[in-house]
């Protein structure tokens, strides 16, 4: 009898977002550092190639670029390049370094890493993305069936987060109508309705109301891609309900389901925890802001962290 081999596909997390400085970066090394200490193995990709940081927030100042390696190079594996931090069961994937020829990746490089990335040997891997809306970071933020946007309360962000969506979702439909069950269907329309990039909702409706058989099917696979967020800086003079008035917006508005993970507050010390190199939910375990990322971890990964309870550890570098 033939041996049964089981391939193990870890659990893919992008992180994006339509601003810059909302703190992508700042939340994927610490979900990250609390995953890791719950004994799950976590690697972490730096996918904001023009402006990479990640390292930064794990206290990693000096590290090589493994993302710049591994599309130089005849790499094929991303582990290969991976950095082992001084926290046990992480992993970091630098982008430092990366030329600017490498931050406007080409399409077969784009595709080289996603394909690497649905093969990396972790359990969790967390991809920290650059911010807007640019085809790179729509299709790195695809690369799962979900993913995490950020937003602060602050409504240029939430109007940014708002287009970061939109992007998204335009992106998954425009993919797709492109598959042989929907192309006859997307020409047709497309000769109607006009450029779909101009007309996106109007478009998906257009999809529906054309062929209520196939819209439902359309609808059934835009729906399978399910988007989580977090508000981040989140301060007292905020809304408290923004984030559950955000989720209920949203899962009117499209078909793709929205969950809100939680607030993150505000805190100075995390200026300070960048300032000393050390990880913040390890140097400042007790404060709110980190006992609210180590919920919104344990949120993700369910089951998983609750049978492996491990305290964090005060002061430590991670
Ligand atoms: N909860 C918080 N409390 C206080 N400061 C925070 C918080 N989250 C992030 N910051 C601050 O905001 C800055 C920007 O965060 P970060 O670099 O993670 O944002 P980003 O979204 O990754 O930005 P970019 O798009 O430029 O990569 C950090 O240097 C940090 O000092
Ligand atoms: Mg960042």
């Amino acid at each position: 009898m033939a041996k049964k081999i089981t391939i193990r596909v870890p659990q893919i997390l992008p992180v994006g977002g339509g601003k810059g400085g909302i703190g992508k970066s700042f939340i994927v090394a610490n979900l990250g550092v609390l995953m890791a200490k719950q004994g799950i193995k976590v690697a972490l990709v730096d996918l904001d190639l023009g402006a990479s940081n990640l390292h930064t927030f794990i206290g990693e100042a000096r590290c090589h670029s493994g993302l710049n390696h591994f599309l130089n190079k005849r790499e094929v594996s991303l582990e290969n390049v991976a950095i082992r931090s001084d926290i046990h069961n992480l992993h970091l994937i630098s982008s430092i370094g990366c030329t600017e020829e490498i931050a406007n990746l080409f399409t077969a490089q784009k595709n080289k890493i996603i394909k690497a990335i649905k093969k990396m040997p972790y359990e969790y891997v967390l991809l920290d993305l650059g911010a807007g809306t640019n085809y790179n970071t729509l299709d790195f933020f695809l690369t799962s069936d979900s993913g995490i946007f950020i937003c602060t309360p602050e409504p240029t962000s939430i109007e940014n987060a708002f287009k970061f969506i939109k992007a998204v979702y335009l992106r998954k439909a425009k993919r797709i109508l492109k598959t042989k069950a929907f192309k006859p269907i997307y020409e047709q329309i497309l000769s109607k309705v006009g450029n779909i990039s101009k007309q996106s909702s109007k478009f998906i409706e257009a999809v529906i109301q054309f062929d209520p058989e196939k819209g439902a099917m359309f609808q059934k696979q835009l729906s399978k891609f399910k988007f989580k967020f977090i508000i981040n800086q989140f301060k007292k003079s905020a809304d408290s309900m923004i984030g559950q008035k955000i989720e209920k917006v949203c899962n009117r508005h499209f078909y793709s389901e929205f969950e809100f993970l939680g607030n993150i507050s505000y805190d100075e010390r995390v200026y300070d925890s960048i300032l000393s190199k050390k990880i913040f939910v390890s140097k400042y375990s007790y404060t709110i802001s980190a006992i609210e990322l180590n919920n919104i971890a344990k949120k993700i990964v369910g089951n998983h962290i609750d049978k492996i309870p491990q305290p964090l550890i005060q002061n430590e570098k991670f």
